[in-house]
């Protein structure tokens, strides 16, 4: 059998598998239960096991037959606090938690992966590690994981990932070089004026019109700053401020996201924001503070690793199984990895209109088409022979 043949017959398995993730969700950093199966089934292909890394991720690692590189292979395992409303047999057990953006799925082809992979130990020129990352969707999981040292001993090459996506037919499998996710930065604003009577506008220094003409006034920073062949979002999703309906507002804080794809873009928005929010505020004799966090790297696939993998995704589905796929504005901490080693992430194709399968990451009605799982498991061992083979 080949590989795909290999995979398409552990299929029935991994569905199971999936739906055992898919019944018992758990949130960012609490992936106990999650943890244990996994490590049970890393142990039964008897790949060496490290637990318990950054409080509850997992490290497969899988010695080839021969001596050569160390590619990684991750995966994200953690769960969103919404409540499912999916009418399966596989509903999420845990009130208000579910796999609403599909890590579950991610798990799944990982650990199918490194099912396939350990079958085939004796033709792998190198090493495997299997990352089973917590804390994805808190943006802390890679960096933790990073910290407590996943890319070193043996110190890992390149790294490969995968997110399904909603908007891929499954069996199909997105990749492109370059730019795929945004990154994400988080802002604060706050302003501060001269409380007053509402009747006595001229006598007090109004917090919230000047938060009016900073929230217009930072439209421009997109619209007349960022080249019309480069993009950025400017969102402002929280604001609040005032006491009652008659008296002036002192204070107006503001929260935000930014989100960008070009490193350089993102490298100019604070100061071309900062500038907005001082100098709307002081024309209108308020003060004006922005505090801008650079959260997470825009997710920026490796020409030559998105080659590698686009020749493996072509090896288990031939040339209609790549496709293109759009860019998202949507973050993954994916990117911090790529900060250290070449990496490719991949969209995995999980859309199935037949099947009513369409709704969007983090919808309470989300859910993938399963025939998926062996196609992200048999990409993801390719993707390691393809790279180890160079
Ligand atoms: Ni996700």
């Amino acid at each position: 059998m080949n590989l795909r043949e290999e995979a398409q017959a552990l299929s029935d398995e991994l569905i199971e598998l999936r739906r055992w993730f898919h019944r018992h969700p758990e949130l960012s950093f609490k992936e106990f239960e999650t943890g244990k199966k996994i490590v049970e089934i890393l142990k039964a292909h008897d790949i060496e096991v490290i637990e318990k890394v950054a409080g509850t991720g997992v490290v497969g690692i899988l010695k080839g037959g021969r001596p050569g590189k160390v590619v990684a292979l991750r995966g994200d395992i953690d769960a969103l606090p919404i409540t499912e409303i999916n009418e399966v047999s596989y509903k999420s057990t845990v009130e208000g938690v579910m796999h609403a953006c599909g890590h579950d799925s991610h798990m799944t082809a990982l650990l199918g992966a490194a099912m396939l992979l350990s079958a085939r130990r004796d033709e792998i020129p190198g090493t495997v590690k299997f990352i089973f990352q917590p804390a994805e969707e808190i943006n802390q999981g890679a960096r933790a994981m990073i910290e407590a040292g996943v890319l070193k001993n043996p110190d890992v090459d390149a790294i490969y990932g995968l997110h399904n996506s909603p908007n891929i037919p499954a069996g199909r499998v997105g990749v492109k070089a370059g730019p795929l996710m945004a990154a994400v930065d988080t802002t604060r604003m706050k302003i501060h004026g001269v409380s007053g009577h509402g009747a006595v506008p001229h006598k007090a220094n109004d917090a919230i019109v000047a938060a009016s003409s900073v929230i217009m006034n930072l439209q421009t920073v997109v619209s007349r700053k960022v080249s019309a062949f480069e993009s950025a979002v400017v969102t402002f999703g929280t604001i609040h401020g005032g006491v009652a309906n008659n008296v002036i507002s002192e204070y107006v804080e503001l929260t935000g996201t930014c989100r960008t794809y070009n490193p350089e873009v993102r490298e100019k928005l604070p100061q071309l924001m900062e500038n907005i929010v001082t100098s709307t505020c002081e024309a209108l004799e308020c003060r004006g503070e922005l505090s801008y966090e650079f959260t997470l790297p825009a997710v920026i696939n490796d020409p030559e690793m998105a080659a590698i993998g686009r020749e493996a995704i072509v090896k288990v589905l031939g040339e209609e199984g790549a496709v293109m796929p759009e860019l998202t504005g949507g973050g993954e901490d994916f990117s911090l990895y790529q900060q250290e080693v070449p990496g490719c992430f991949y969209f995995l194709g999980v859309r199935n209109e037949a099947l009513g399968i369409v709704n969007e990451w983090h919808a309470q009605n989300f859910n993938i088409d399963e025939s998926a799982l062996w196609v992200g498991a048999a990409v993801l061992a390719q993707s390691a022979f393809e790279y180890l083979n160079r």
